[in-house]
């Protein structure tokens, strides 16, 4: 049964793989490893539909791993505002570093796992889509969908059974296969089943609940912080600085102010944003002040080449629209 249920997935993907800037369509060569790296750093955390132009924007920039090795951290950094998830940039450039070092990507997944801010499943993902390895990238995607497809109330299982399916010598396409299954039918909610090439191997479809599997996990509720951010103006620029290397969007500019804390600071603010960050929500109080010595001033008609995260740049926007806005009367 298993067998066969692969290779109806390989035939459906064969014939409805969705056309994406850094895929090769099923049966044609393989994608430069670069590319595929780059797609699958970008994808973690960001949706397709999100990535797609970020993608071909930073290719237009750095078209090869030497290239963006040889790039400063700081653009790369400044490239990156926006897709969220930091610290994807910088183990990005250092992987940069290592590859155009070693004079290449290196082709198995035990290797690539030994390259910096390269984990499990991104070596599995290049691994098998850039040099046609026999593994299985697991992602929530190719989870969900394994674990319907064998009524898994975990994940733990999930890798074991992926790879236990997967037919020789087709890791690419199997695990993209199965990303787009998770993706387009295998949904987390309202799964189109009728649509689905494994509708008849498929447990959790057997037991009339698709839903329920893989079993989610208790939500867990999201502290809540406060922050200050200073608005430090001359003439049409504004004060900028650039976080610490690490921690919480680190090495990302930024307007500048005290660490964030439990507590709401008794100011009144210029304008405020909330912000939902993976493990907390943020209060950001923005408040007039003099400029700090760290830094420098930002034309405001500059901004975008500033790289400012999101949390800053609706900071940024939200103390000029407080600006225009004419005074209430008390
Ligand atoms: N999500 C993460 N990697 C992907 C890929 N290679 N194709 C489609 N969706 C993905």
């Amino acid at each position: 049964m298993h067998a066969s249920a692969a290779d109806r997935l390989l035939h459906h993907y064969r014939r409805h793989a969705r056309d994406l800037p850094w895929r090769a369509p099923p049966g044609e060569p393989r994608q430069d490893p670069y590319r595929v790296w780059l797609s699958e750093v970008m994808l973690q955390q960001t949706t397709v539909a999100a990535v797609a132009p970020r993608y071909a924007r930073f290719l237009g920039r750095w078209p090869t791993v030497e290239a963006l090795a040889a790039a400063p951290e700081e653009a790369v950094f400044a490239e990156w505002a926006g897709l969220g998830y930091y610290a994807r940039a910088r183990n990005l450039h250092a992987c940069a570093k290592e590859v155009a070092r070693l004079g290449g990507f290196p082709t198995t997944e035990a290797e690539l796992r030994r390259l910096p801010g390269v984990g499990a499943y991104t070596a599995a993902a290049v691994a098998a889509i850039a040099f046609g390895a026999d593994c299985v990238a697991v992602d929530t995607n190719v989870e969900r969908v394994i674990a319907r497809l064998f009524a898994l109330p975990g994940k733990a299982d999930v890798p074991a059974r992926a790879a236990a399916l997967l037919p020789a010598s087709q890791g690419g396409d199997f695990t993209q296969a199965l990303m787009d299954l998770g993706a387009t039918i295998c949904r987390p909610r309202v799964p189109d089943c009728p649509a689905c090439p494994l509708r008849n191997d498929c447990q959790a479809y057997a037991l009339g609940t698709p839903e329920a599997f893989p079993a989610k996990a208790p939500k867990r509720q999201r502290p809540h912080r406060f922050g200050v951010a200073w608005w430090c103006r001359q003439g049409d620029a504004v004060r900028l600085v650039r976080r610490p290397a690490r921690g919480l969007l680190g090495g990302m500019a930024a307007l500048p102010g005290p660490e964030w804390s439990e507590a709401r600071a008794a100011v009144q603010p210029l304008a405020a944003v909330r912000h939902v960050f993976t493990h907390f929500s943020l209060d950001l109080l923005i408040v007039a002040a003099r400029p700090p010595d760290d830094g420098w001033w930002q034309p405001l008609d500059r901004l975008d080449e500033a790289g400012l995260p999101t949390l800053y740049r609706r900071a940024v926007e939200a103390a000029l629209a407080a600006e225009r806005q004419p005074r209430l009367a008390a």
